[in-house]
């Protein structure tokens, strides 16, 4: 079955065609990353304008991409939740006229959900193409990105039930939020990565904490490591009543950033990673209500999944613990269509087809 995916959500538009939930046959993605850069974040106003202009220009490409003429379109699928509403409209929009010019079904997709499927996804003729996701399940999901950082027990590629979530900051705007601190130029989070990775960073520079909430909470916190990067990086504030002021932190040279961006990354990966344990931990003991107790399986996606050291220690992680890990291809980490359509494909096999009345919502229903 092929089906056309069509993602919007955020400050990315994306269109793809893929056959039967995992080969994708071209997956065009429009970035905007040069309209938001001297904004240090996505403008979402200006986003929705310029997803205006580019969708059909996108949509065009993939088809032919994919060397796919509109007659052999089976279904559209659209990101229609969560996301920024006006981004989210302009992908409705094309996805409705689409599907009902075409006279095919359209399915809408929850864009997190999508991003578990990431890892599903190849390329036709892959010699080694990643194992089916209809496979050993249940498994564990972890989702982080710049929206939502989150772990679900995924019981299938369409029953996904949230385990835990972030109480403040996600991990991708936690890591933008660092960058714009420590003046690293936007796109931050990429670009603190590739600076924390340098062989002569010290991650050990300034001691940042590594939340882990209550004893048995699956959820995130990232507010408070950002406040202590902004007191290593800039000093903390001295209180009217104190009566000696802090000392002040050493001088923000292109070393020091080096050092905090890496110190940073330390504390934010191993907070995912002590969550991941304390998920497979609960559980071994049972505590997850599910009926298989050991989870074989990770599955991770969202922008962060392509952290180099994050990569790194999910793999280690992997092996102590015997799970199979499932990790997408860099380029299908970040927003794009393709995750869209492979996951329409499951729910359509699900009998989850929406009709023109099929509306954009803002927030995540789970
Ligand atoms: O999944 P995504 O493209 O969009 C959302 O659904 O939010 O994720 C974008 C987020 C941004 O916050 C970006 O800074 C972050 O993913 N990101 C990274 C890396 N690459 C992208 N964060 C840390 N390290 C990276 N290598
Ligand atoms: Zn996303």
């Amino acid at each position: 079955m092929r089906i056309l995916g069509i993602e919007t959500s955020c400050d990315e538009t994306a269109a793809a065609i893929t056959d039967d939930g995992s080969v994708v046959h071209s997956s065009v993605v429009a970035s905007q990353t040069d309209i938001h850069a001297r904004y240090a974040g996505v403008v979402p106003e200006l986003a929705s304008r310029a997803h205006v202009e580019r969708i059909t220009p996108v949509i065009r490409e993939a088809l032919a991409d994919a060397r796919t003429p509109w007659n052999k379109i089976d279904a559209v699928a659209v990101g229609h939740r969560p996301g920024l509403i006006g981004s989210l409209l302009v992908g409705v929009s094309a996805a409705k006229a689409l599907a009902w010019s075409l006279g095919v079904p359209l399915i809408g997709v929850d864009h997190v959900h999508a991003h578990l499927h990431a890892a599903s996804l190849t390329q036709p003729g892959d010699p080694s193409p990643p194992p089916s996701h209809t496979d050993h399940f249940p498994a564990l999901g972890l989702v982080i990105s710049g929206g939502h950082t989150s772990l679900y027990l995924v019981d299938s590629p369409t029953a996904i039930t949230r385990l835990g979530a972030t109480i403040d900051d996600a991990l991708g705007e936690a890591y933008d939020k660092a960058a714009a601190i420590l003046g690293i130029p936007f796109p931050g989070g990429p670009n603190l990565d590739r600076l924390a990775a340098s062989d002569d960073a010290d991650d050990r520079a300034a001691d940042l904490p590594v939340s882990r909430l209550g004893p048995d909470s699956l959820d995130f916190s990232f507010s408070g490591l950002k406040t202590s990067l902004l007191y290593a990086a800039r000093g903390i504030p001295s209180s009217p009543t104190q009566r000696l002021p802090h000392p002040a932190p050493p001088p923000l040279t292109p070393e020091r950033v080096r050092d905090l961006a890496a110190s940073f990354q330390r504390a934010a990966v191993r907070a995912v990673i002590f969550k991941i344990e304390r998920a497979l931990d609960a559980a071994d003991a049972g505590d997850l209500g599910h009926n298989a107790r050991r989870l074989a399986r990770l599955i991770v996606g969202g922008g962060v999944a392509s952290n180099s050291r994050l990569r790194r220690e999910l793999a280690d992680l992997a092996a102590r613990r015997t799970i199979a890990l499932h990790i997408p291809q860099p380029r299908y980490c970040i927003d794009n269509a393709a995750m869209i359509a492979g996951l329409a494909f499951h729910l359509h096999a699900d009998g989850v087809i929406a009709d023109l009345s099929l509306q954009a919502h803002p927030s995540a229903t789970c």
